[in-house]
Order: C-alpha cells, then structure tokens, then sequence
C-alpha cells in the first residue's frame, strides 16, 4: 500500500491530476470568497457565505497522538467572512461510514489520515465523520448540487483529500524547527516568536493556541478561496474572528510521547498519561512500553505481541505489570498473554506462553530492564506498518523502553 501510494505521488505530480469526482469546473473569472465586490450567485464555485476557510492542526501530547516530529490535522472549517460561522448544515447529510467511503476510491488519503488526523480519544473514525458532519456540511460547494452525477459520499471523498493535500504545504512542525523552536519539556517561547515564523511562511497572522496550562496546541492558518473548496486556489489571508489564546510569553511547547506535562491531578485522561518518574525497582499495574532510540525523532511503542510499531498511527498496548512472590522482579503481560524472552532471546507475548515462563523484568527508575540491562534491540528501524522484533541480545538497532503507566 505505501508503495502504491508514494507512486500515485508521483504521477499526481504531473501537469494535471485527474480528480475523482469531479464536480462542476469552474470559470476562471470567479471572484475570490469574502473578497466578492458584487453579488455572485453560483455557490458551487464561490464559497458562500463560509468563504474564510480554515485549516486547523493540533499538537496532541496529553495524550499523545501522530508522528513525534510533525503537527496533526485538526479540520477544514467553512467561517463566514466576519469570523460567525455554520455548523450541521445539513443533517441528511451526515455521514457515519467515513473510512468505508474512502477506502476503495481514496486508499492514499485514508492511510495519509490514519497516520496524521488522529483522535485523541484513539476513534479516528469517529473524529473524521465529527469534523465532515460539523463542517463538510456547511461548504457550499460540496453541495450535491454542484456534482453532475452526484452519489452519496463524493463530496466526503473531496473533502478529506483536499484537507490532507493543503495540510501536506503547511509543515508546521519542520518551519518551527528551522527557527529553533522545537519541542522541550523545558523552554519557553513567546507569542511573537512563533508568530513571526509562521508568518514568514503562511504570508498573514496564525492563529495560535494554547491550554490552560500554556502549552501551545493549535495552529489555525485561514484562506480564502477562489473556486471551489475542492479544486479552487487557496489565498492566505489575515485571519478574522478568534484571536490567538496563548500568552504573550512563557508558551511551552511539549515534546509528544516522551515527557512530562506536569501530572495534572484533578484530571483523568484515557490516552497516556506523562511519563512520571518513579522509584527504580518494581512496577505494578497498567502502562504503555515507549520505545527511544538515539536515531530516530519517533521511536513509537511496544505492541501486544511485543513487537516494535513505530508507525505515526497506531496504538500502543496495554502492559500489565506484576510483581513476583519474591518481590525482586515483575512479570508482564498483554492482551495476547504473558510475556516472555524466548531461546533466541526474542520477546514474545502470546497465549501459549505459560504464566509459570513469563520472563522476570526490571526497571531502572526510567527504563525496562531484562537481567539487569535497558538496553534492547532489533534488527533494523521498523519503517510503515512493519512490526519489529524485540531482542534482549546485541541486533544493528539499540533501544530502551519507558513505562508510561496508565
Ligand atoms: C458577495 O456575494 C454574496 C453571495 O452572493 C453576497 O451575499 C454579498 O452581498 C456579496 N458581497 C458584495 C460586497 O457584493
Ligand atoms: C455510506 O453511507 C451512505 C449513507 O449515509 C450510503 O448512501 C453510502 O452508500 C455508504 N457508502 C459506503 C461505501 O458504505
């Protein structure tokens, strides 16, 4: 599938892309939305009245969710020019079969979603249907009207790839970096700072977001469009309506995955709660296994059957940890079974595994030892959907495991 898709890359970077559906082409003359000096009737090809449209990308690290090194798609949202928008517009409309719809006729953009429009809550589908029901309705030109030969669900086709083709030219993550400002458990950037990159590249104001707690974790880049919202041009333009919620200073920019928002006590998450540091020694209970690796900005997690997933998608398993009788080692298990080092010094988890051979671990206070070491290995980075073999035994990639407990 990746290869399919990184072709169909290349051959979309030819002169002119087929696009499937296709809805009503649209004269060049169009006026641009929210810049119209007359009125315009055809809706199809001039948004109206959500012409300030807006694509918005999170940076999920409570918990976590995308690749470690890259923003994650939020929406593509249809505002009214003065900065109200619509919402639900049209609730024959809504739709609760998203993936179904794209995998035959958008299998690039549906696996391009599965790694960077991610639900915190992990129900990516219902994240999807949420943002094309709340605000795929509401954009005039997806209309059934503006389709020649319309059938259900092409206008959720256009709407999804568009989102991840305009969010793939707004790499947030990478024009942050180049500027130094970069994920860190301790520094601190200010509102102008940020703003001031994301300007140079973008041409007008980003919207910036943050939590209660400072922590910056959205972006909101406005256009407005001459077209349609699926084939048009899409014009930066000054945002209008919500001003930015960050502070003017002291905006900390978590790292995803690796550390620690500040256990917020009165708050209980269902994703990965922050690595915390706890004593060496004994873990019990339930947590997520984090893989770090020195080369690689994501090293992803541990999966049920003790395999290494490093895909941005994904979900790390569950791991139970419990202490022996003896109190000097704890065994794990996952939803598959218990766990153990096999002969070839492999990891394995796995329902043919007896309780009396789960191997005993350790933890050194940050990472999962085995025999006294927190040094793992596999042969090679596991790249896309491959699943990676743990070894307890020197293989061409070391790594350590963290326990996030859950
Ligand atoms: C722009 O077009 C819309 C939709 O036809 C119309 O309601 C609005 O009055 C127009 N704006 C101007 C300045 O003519
Ligand atoms: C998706 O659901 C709609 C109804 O909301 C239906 O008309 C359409 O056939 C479904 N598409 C697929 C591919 O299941």
């Amino acid at each position: 599938m990746l290869s399919r898709c990184l072709a169909a890359i290349a051959l979309a970077a030819g002169p002119v892309s087929a696009v499937f559906p296709v809805s009503t082409s649209c004269p060049a003359n169009v006026p641009v939305s929210c810049q119209n000096t007359t009125v315009y009737e055809d809706t199809c090809c001039f948004n109206h009245p959500g012409g300030q449209v807006l694509l918005t990308q999170f940076w999920d690290t409570n918990p976590s969710t995308g690749p470690a090194d890259s923003w994650t798609i939020h929406g593509l949202w249809p505002d009214n020019c003065d900065g109200t928008w619509e919402e639900y517009c049209d609730k024959d409309r809504e739709y609760f079969n998203i993936t179904a719809i794209l995998e035959p006729s958008a299998p690039c953009t549906l696996q391009y979603m599965q790694k960077f429009w991610k639900d915190y809550n992990g129900d990516d589908e219902d994240f999807w249907e949420h943002e094309f029901n709340k605000h795929g309705t509401c954009m005039s030109s997806l209309e059934p009207a503006c389709y020649p030969d319309y059938e259900p669900g092409h206008e959720v086709i256009d709407y999804f790839k568009r989102t991840v083709k305009l969010f793939k030219t707004l790499p947030s993550y990478e024009w942050l970096a180049e500027a130094g400002i970069v994920p860190s458990t301790t520094a601190t950037y200010s509102r102008a700072e940020i703003q001031a990159v994301l300007r140079a590249h973008h041409g007008h104001d980003v919207i910036i977001n943050c939590n209660r707690n400072r922590e910056l974790n959205e972006l909101w880049y406005h256009y407005n469009i001459r077209g349609s919202v699926q084939s048009g041009e899409y014009i930066p333009v000054e945002p209008v309506g919500s001003p930015s919620t960050c502070p003017q200073t002291g905006i900390r920019y978590l790292p995803k995955y690796s550390n620690p928002t500040p256990p917020t006590p009165t708050t209980t998450t269902t994703g990965p709660s922050p690595t915390v540091s706890l004593p060496p020694g004994l873990l019990s209970g339930k947590g997520w296994l984090y893989v770090e690796t020195g080369s690689a900005s994501y090293g992803g997690f541990l999966i049920s059957a003790g395999k290494w997933y490093r895909q941005g998608g994904g979900t790390p398993a569950t791991y139970t940890a419990t202490p022996n009788a003896a109190g000097d080692a704890f065994t794990l298990k996952t939803s598959k079974g218990p766990c153990t080092i096999q002969s070839d010094s492999s990891l394995l988890c796995d329902a043919s595994v007896s309780a009396t051979n789960a191997s005993p671990f350790g933890f050194d206070g940050k990472y999962l030892t085995y025999a006294g070491s927190s040094s793992f290995y596999s042969i090679g980075l596991p790249s896309g959907t491959a699943q990676g073999t743990v070894y307890t035994n020197p293989q061409s990639v070391e790594f350590k495991a963290t326990w996030s407990p859950r």
